[in-house]
């Protein structure tokens, strides 16, 4: 199947590991420009000249912390006169576990700034360009606890819900401009992230890393972790010119985690 996308321009958005760069590299196979996001310059820099090197596209390093508002509204500049991309992967990093209760303003502030008012301003900032070419795809990463709340990561799911509910309102408003807005949701994806849960996790319950590991796959109905590459397929065919029809949706990668229709 032809995607469509050879020689577009996509912003990937928390692209210097993990599900991100996965997305990013997926994207560059495809023949589509990459702008690679996250706040470790060094890092991108790296990937840039990996990912042009071996896809012959262009990859552009763009160091950015999105839990600074004065850093992201230097960036919607930089995305409305300079990159104006096609494609949008909105993702990012996750708050630090904890109950409903007792966390600091500064995680609520952060994180919300980071994963919530972060991406509202992105996204306007990409939209203009998608409606001068009647043309446009914006994906974003969520979280299996959009559909059901992951125990000890309420500060997730409290902030992923409004941006579920940003990005459906927001596809009814753009649909007629040829652009399409869907979310994507982990389950458990192998990613340092995963791995920084687990360890939480077995702290938590004096166990050992790899007693957590095993239990948490054997849970799963795949009965494995999945790999940030089977994530970005998905992404991927929703950020591509075959997925014309499909706007508004949630689609989840977690091998089965989540047991509701
Ligand atoms: N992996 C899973 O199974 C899973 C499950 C559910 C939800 N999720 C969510 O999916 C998203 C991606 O997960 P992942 O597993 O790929 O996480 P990850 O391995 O921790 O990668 C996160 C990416 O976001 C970047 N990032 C973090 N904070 C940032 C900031 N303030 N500004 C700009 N970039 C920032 C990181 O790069 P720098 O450190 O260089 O900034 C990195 O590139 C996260 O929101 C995570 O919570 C993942």
């Amino acid at each position: 199947m032809d995607l469509g996308i050879k020689g577009k321009t996509a912003l990937v958005l928390g692209a210097s590991q993990g599900i991100g760069r996965a997305i990013a590299e997926a994207l560059a196979e495809e023949g589509a420009n990459v702008v690679l996001v996250a706040r470790n310059g060094e890092a991108l820099e790296g990937l840039a000249a990996d990912i042009a090197g071996k896809h012959g596209v262009e990859a552009t390093p763009c160091p950015v912390d999105l839990s600074d508002p004065l850093a992201v509204t230097a960036f919607c500049t930089r995305i409305e006169n300079e990159f104006k991309p096609d494609m949008l992967v909105n993702n990012a990093g996750g708050p630090p576990p904890s109950p409903s209760t007792g966390v600091s303003d500064e995680v609520w502030h952060n994180s919300t700034q980071m994963m919530l008012f972060s991406i509202v301003r992105v996204t306007e900032a990409a939209l203009p360009a998608m409606k001068a070419r009647g043309w446009g795809r914006i994906v974003a990463v969520g979280s299996s606890g959009v559909v059901q709340p992951i125990p000890n990561l309420a500060v997730s799911n409290t902030i992923r819900g409004a941006v579920a509910g940003f990005l459906k309102t927001l596809s009814a408003e753009v649909a007629g401009n040829g652009i399409t807005v869907n979310m994507v949701l982990p389950g458990k994806i192998e990613t340092a992230r995963l791995g920084r849960l687990d360890s939480a996790r077995a702290e938590r319950e004096g166990k050992s890393l790899e007693e957590v590991r095993a239990a948490s796959q054997a849970e799963l109905p795949i009965k494995r972790y999945g790999q940030p590459e089977e994530f970005a397929k998905v992404a991927v065919f929703l950020l591509s010119d075959a997925a014309s029809y499909v706007t508004g949706q949630i689609t989840r990668v977690d091998g089965g985690l989540i047991r509701s229709i």
